[in-house]
């Protein structure tokens, strides 16, 4: 078997076998395909596809790259949430806490922002202190004492997608649901847990735009995720403006903190209930949806859950005053209004340029090797629907010396429509896919 045979064989449109897949994957880590042919087998699976069966091989096998976590010490179902990736979704901060304070193990895997998306390992750096990077006993301990840790993926996990995602990203080869789904799941299977709930987003913030195309994807990967043995849901969510209120990384934890405080009602703290009661259901732990939000409302209201992401994350080297002082988390040194051009209502956001403000303001990378500012982002003052007068202010930018202002103001006043008429709002989950449901 040689990488052309391979590549033939898919560009012609017929089913690669076990073997094949698995010689192509163990090729990316190993160097026996080389960048060229790798990206030429990606674009012939984006163009032909993958049947069930192959797209199963390639996440087991993408999986298998590299280590897999055996969680078997911890007690109980381990459970693990993934967003596709979005902004201001700060999800994560919010469910995790309240999820482990209703005694379901929280063994969380986070990656870093993506893109104009944010990423939980970016937010948690932004508390002082915060170490991200425990070994495999201090996060199995920890999550045994607490019930909760969030940590980020080693090098060692799904090392197969670290190549596989950089070249898919320069070679258009992103938005193809084999390739997607496997390069999600893999990491989450690699990261040991026993039931995944999937937050796939929807709108100009998500990786898939359409509905349709957002459906698909869940259903795809709860029927993939389902076929490797484990329990995978997932719940489509709206990306259509910004989830959250509050956009960059010590900023998003301040959201989370007031969500977690009773202090921030609104989209995303009804997505984080949402989420949390689907994670609730598939741990068992709660038998109906209701069941499942009274008991994560009741830790809300008790305080339990602020408590818990402060134990989180003194055990992770934090300092968990932030809890109870925000001002103790980086803050920029200048703010600046962003004001309505006109009054109506607020029509549209285009969620992808506001991500890209706030990283032009240095809440997120513009190459790999850039370092990101905790401090910096954007603070939304209207969401879809709210009316607006001419000269009120939408969005505050909270700026510091290196932050590309012009850019993100450009970017910011092409997003934002507004219109005469109040606009239809849409809803923020539209459905839940269940494995029996595909
Ligand atoms: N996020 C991932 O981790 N992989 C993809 O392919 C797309 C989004
Ligand atoms: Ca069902």
């Amino acid at each position: 078997m040689t990488p052309t045979d391979v590549i033939m064989k898919k560009r012609l449109g017929h089913e690669l076998t076990r073997e094949e897949i698995e010689y192509f994957v163990r090729g990316s880590v190993n160097g026996d395909f080389k960048d060229y042919q790798l990206s030429a087998l990606l674009m012939a699976i984006c163009i032909r596809g993958m049947s069930d069966r192959e797209t199963v091989d390639l996440t087991m096998a993408m999986a298998h790259s590299g280590e897999v976590l055996d969680l078997g010490e911890i007690d109980g179902v381990k459970v693990d949430k993934h967003s596709t990736g979005g902004v201001g979704d700060t999800t994560t901060l919010i469910v995790a806490p309240l999820v482990a304070a209703c005694g379901v193990k929280v063994a969380k895997m986070s990656g870093r922002g993506l893109g104009f998306t944010g990423g939980t390992l970016d937010k948690l750096e932004s508390i002082p202190g915060m170490r991200i990077d425990l070994t495999r006993d201090e996060f199995i301990s920890a999550v045994q004492k607490n019930g909760i840790a969030v940590i980020g993926q080693t090098g060692q996990l799904a090392p197969a997608d670290k190549t596989l995602y950089a070249l898919r990203d320069v070679t258009a080869t992103v938005d193809c649901l084999p390739l997607i789904c496997s390069s999600i799941l893999s990491k989450k299977i690699a990261a040991g847990c026993d039931a995944v709930v999937l937050d796939v987003k929807t709108g100009s913030g998500a990786i898939m735009p359409t509905l349709e195309q957002s459906i698909e994807l869940a259903r795809t990967m709860v029927r993939i995720g389902s076929m490797t043995g484990r329990r995978f849901s997932a719940l489509v969510t709206d990306m259509d403006q910004p989830l959250g209120m509050y956009i960059g990384n010590a900023l998003e934890v301040t959201e989370a903190v007031k969500a977690l405080r009773g202090e921030a009602e609104g989209a995303l703290l009804d997505v984080s209930l949402q989420l949390g009661a689907q994670i609730l259901l598939s741990a068992r732990a709660a038998k109906t949806k209701d069941e499942a939000l009274s008991m994560l409302r009741g830790k809300l209201e008790s305080g339990e859950g602020l408590e818990k992401l402060k134990q989180m994350i003194a055990s992770q080297g934090g300092d968990p005053r932030i809890a109870d002082d925000l001002s103790l988390l980086p803050q920029a040194q200048e703010t600046i209004d962003l004001t309505a051009p006109s009054g109506g209502y607020i029509s549209g956001m285009t969620t992808s340029e506001i991500g890209y403000a706030a990283l032009a303001l240095g809440a997120g990378r513009s190459s790999k090797e850039a370092d990101i500012d905790p401090a910096v982002g954007l603070v939304m003052k209207k969401r879809i629907g709210d009316a607006v007068e001419k000269g009120e202010a939408w969005c505050t930018l909270h700026v510091n010396p290196g932050s590309r202002v012009e850019e993100a103001k450009r970017r910011l006043e092409g997003a934002l429509s507004i219109s005469k008429e109040k606009p239809v709002l849409r809803p923020l989950v539209y459905t839940t896919i269940e494995a029996d449901d595909v």
